[in-house]
């Protein structure tokens, strides 16, 4: 299986167009140790020649243009992508709206939870995706799902499962209340395989709190790519960036006892890997003490272009 880091950074991407933080400003300044990335999303291939990519971000027309087993082939059909699938874990905006980079009547498949599927068809901007060439399929929880493009399956498997999370900030509840409305299905967790390799990996770009059923089920996993959206839970507060902790964002952090990094601990996962990373994130300069500690527990920070093979 090819797993490819299309995107690493949270939404805004780094930098993000109306920041100069500290992180951002090093960043457009080209300062060595900032590196730029675009917003969090994976492709993977189970052939190296057909993709399913997973969420898809503002970046979206970027990332193919960056990572060429994503473009059209010269030697095929005057139209054709190696784009067959999209698989969405929310409805936020870096996760869909790189969804409409992909009209222009190339069929592929989206797949998603039902919340997410009732989202794009609330949002007409979507009908862009002409039914007839893009399938819109429901992932059910908890049950394997073989991923299908329009000429067959991908020989990649998916099973997506709830996690702790939030709804996305524009369908936010306006009342409020306990979770700001948000439903089972708002934030999935993937397993994905490859049932011909027997090689599987996890995907949680989005993640709240890692509770006990999330706990045993990636207790010992071959890899983990985690929600890695602040490294401290009030970190944009702390630099004057925006009114909101992380836990308001549904997010968890990487520090602290209620973190990522202690969460993971125990749970023998070898290799984990951090994306959805905000440009708040002191992990994101190479040479911080946060980011020596991230790797010294084992974590690495991810970056666009990084390939895995399992
Ligand atoms: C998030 O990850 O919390 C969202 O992408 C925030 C947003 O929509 O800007
Ligand atoms: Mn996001
Ligand atoms: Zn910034």
């Amino acid at each position: 299986m090819y797993i490819r880091i299309l995107g690493s950074a949270a939404g805004g991407g780094f930098p993000q167009w109306n920041c100069s933080c500290q992180n951002c400003s090093s960043a457009r300044a080209g300062r060595p140790g900032f590196r730029p990335r675009t917003q969090t999303s994976i492709a993977v291939s189970a052939d190296g020649d057909s993709w399913a990519i997973f969420n898809a971000s503002p970046d979206l027309r970027q990332q193919i243009n960056e990572n060429p087993a994503l473009g059209s082939k010269a030697d095929g059909r005057l139209r054709n992508s190696p784009i067959k699938a999209a698989v969405i874990t929310g409805g936020d905006i870096d996760f869909i709206a790189g969804l409409l980079h992909l009209r222009e009547l190339e069929p592929f498949t989206v797949y998603a939870s039902r919340r997410v599927l009732d989202t794009l068809a609330a949002n007409s901007v979507f009908n862009v995706l002409d039914g007839k060439a893009v399938g819109r399929r429901e992932l059910p929880f908890d049950k394997p799902v073989d991923i299908e493009g329009p000429a067959g399956p991908l020989g990649i498997r998916v099973e997506c499962f709830d996690v702790p999370g939030k709804v996305a900030l524009y369908l936010e509840d306006a009342a409020g209340g306990p979770g700001f409305g948000t439903h089972k299905g708002d934030t999935i967790g993937l397993k994905i395989s490859a049932p011909a390799s027997g090689k599987h990996f996890f995907y949680i770009p989005g993640c709240a709190r890692v509770d006990a059923p999330l706990a045993s089920r990636i207790q010992g996993a071959p890899l983990v790519f985690f929600d890695g959206t602040l490294f401290t839970d009030d970190e944009m507060l702390k630099q004057g960036l925006m009114p909101k902790t992380g836990a308001r964002m549904g997010h968890m952090s990487m520090s602290g006892p209620d973190g990522t990094i202690t969460a993971f601990e125990r749970l023998g996962v070898a290799r984990k890997i951090f994306v959805h990373i905000n440009n708040s994130n002191p992990v994101l300069d190479d040479n911080s003490p946060e980011r020596k500690a991230v790797e010294a527990a084992g974590w690495t920070v991810g970056e666009d272009g990084m390939e895995v093979r399992l």
